[in-house]
């Protein structure tokens, strides 16, 4: 499973960073290491809907506070 987070400028001022930092804490915590790729991109153009994340090739629009619900939701159901 592949997790790319925009790091774009955009993204960045509303937290892309903090959404890796969030996500690469819960990947450890559950052990998902080998089962989870996260990366990071440029600008995916879709500033306005950032911070834009997908999963896979599915778009989400996170925050930092939407993160953990997203990795609940999404990621750990999946797995
Ligand atoms: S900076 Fe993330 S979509 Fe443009």
């Amino acid at each position: 499973m592949k997790i790319t987070v925009c790091i774009g400028s955009s993204c960045h001022l509303k937290g892309s960073r903090q959404i890796v930092e969030e996500l690469q804490y819960l990947i450890a915590q559950n052990n998902l290491q080998d089962v989870v790729d996260l990366g990071g991109t440029f600008c995916m153009g879709n500033c306005q809907k950032g911070v834009c994340v997908t999963l896979d090739d599915t778009f989400f629009s996170l925050t930092p506070d939407t993160t953990k619900e997203f990795f609940e939701k999404e990621v750990l159901t999946r797995v």
